[in-house]
């Protein structure tokens, strides 16, 4: 697929995806919905690809919503296609195995601040905004806002986001746990990529289930969660990497992982 609302680069086992679009403030079109559903499905057969950040393009927006003026066109029968459509796509960045790094770099509004939840670690420049200003427009948050941000946040600090519209800032998103670090935003990108790197540097099997075992939390009790660590664990230990991870530990080295 030729890409127009996004642009693709591999770095260091990076997947890299910028959300472009700079004079609508990288909002989210049915174009660039299908563009990034494309971009999520290649980078998961990719090998090379150990880790993924998606960030908007220029200094004022991450992603300032859904686009309002296509909208302004649904009806109900074409406003539930839009809605699950921007759910299966979110969700297929929710359930990558590979982790995704939401580097946010302006507004994350609406369809933003969802496509920032789906995200599995947050990281925001000191000029980021969050919000979910949908009831503002006379709807409400479709893209997964109303169930994925109550679970990262309190529900009562989620409920008052959703139910005035209001927008926080990147010192407030950080102190309710919404974003892990915040960076003046000429580092956001750099400081983002090293985070990246440092995880596409560990043995990548070991990324693998520990990320499937931490969402597992989403669907398991705690007992079955406690169950199935077990088993994930003792699959690690049937790795390469595992043998060398502990063998360098012991022999004073630093490990040599060859990710099988
Ligand atoms: N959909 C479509 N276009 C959008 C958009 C969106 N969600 N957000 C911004 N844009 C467009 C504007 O219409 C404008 O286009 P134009 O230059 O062709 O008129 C351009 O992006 C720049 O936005 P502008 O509103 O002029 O910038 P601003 O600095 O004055 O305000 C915001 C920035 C983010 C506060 C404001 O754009 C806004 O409120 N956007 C909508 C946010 C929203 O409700 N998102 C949820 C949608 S469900």
């Amino acid at each position: 697929m030729n890409y127009q609302n996004i642009l693709y680069e591999i770095k260091n086992h990076t997947g890299l995806v910028t959300i472009n679009r700079p004079d609508k403030l990288n909002a989210l079109n049915n174009q660039t919905i299908n563009e990034i559903e494309d971009v999520i499905k290649s980078i998961k057969s990719n090998p090379d690809i150990f880790i993924v950040v998606i960030t908007g393009s220029g200094e004022k927006a991450f992603v300032a919503g859904a686009d309002i003026a296509e909208l302004n066109n649904l009806e109900v029968i074409s406003a539930k296609e839009f809605s699950e459509k921007g759910n299966r796509v979110f969700r297929s960045i929710e359930t990558l195995d590979k982790p995704v790094i939401a580097a946010v770099n302006g507004f994350a509004l609406g369809g933003g601040c969802e496509l920032a939840l789906a995200c599995h670690i947050r990281i925001a420049s000191d000029n980021a905004k969050f919000g979910q200003p949908e009831v503002n427009l006379g709807i409400i948050p479709g893209y997964g806002g109303t169930q994925r941000l109550s679970r990262v946040i309190n529900s009562a600090r989620a409920l008052e986001m959703i139910l005035t519209g209001d927008m926080i800032s990147a010192d407030e998103a950080f102190r309710i746990g919404l974003v892990n670090k915040v960076y003046p935003q000429a580092e956001l990108l750099n400081k983002t990529l090293e985070l990246a790197e440092k995880i596409a540097s560990k043995g990548q099997q070991a990324i693998r289930f520990a990320l499937k075992a931490v969402k597992a939390t989403d669907n398991m009790s705690l007992s079955e969660g406690l169950s199935y660590e077990a088993s994930l664990f003792a699959l690690t230990c049937g790795t390469e990497d595992f043998k060398e991870g502990t063998s360098a530990f012991l022999q004073k080295r630093k490990p040599d992982f060859k990710n099988r």
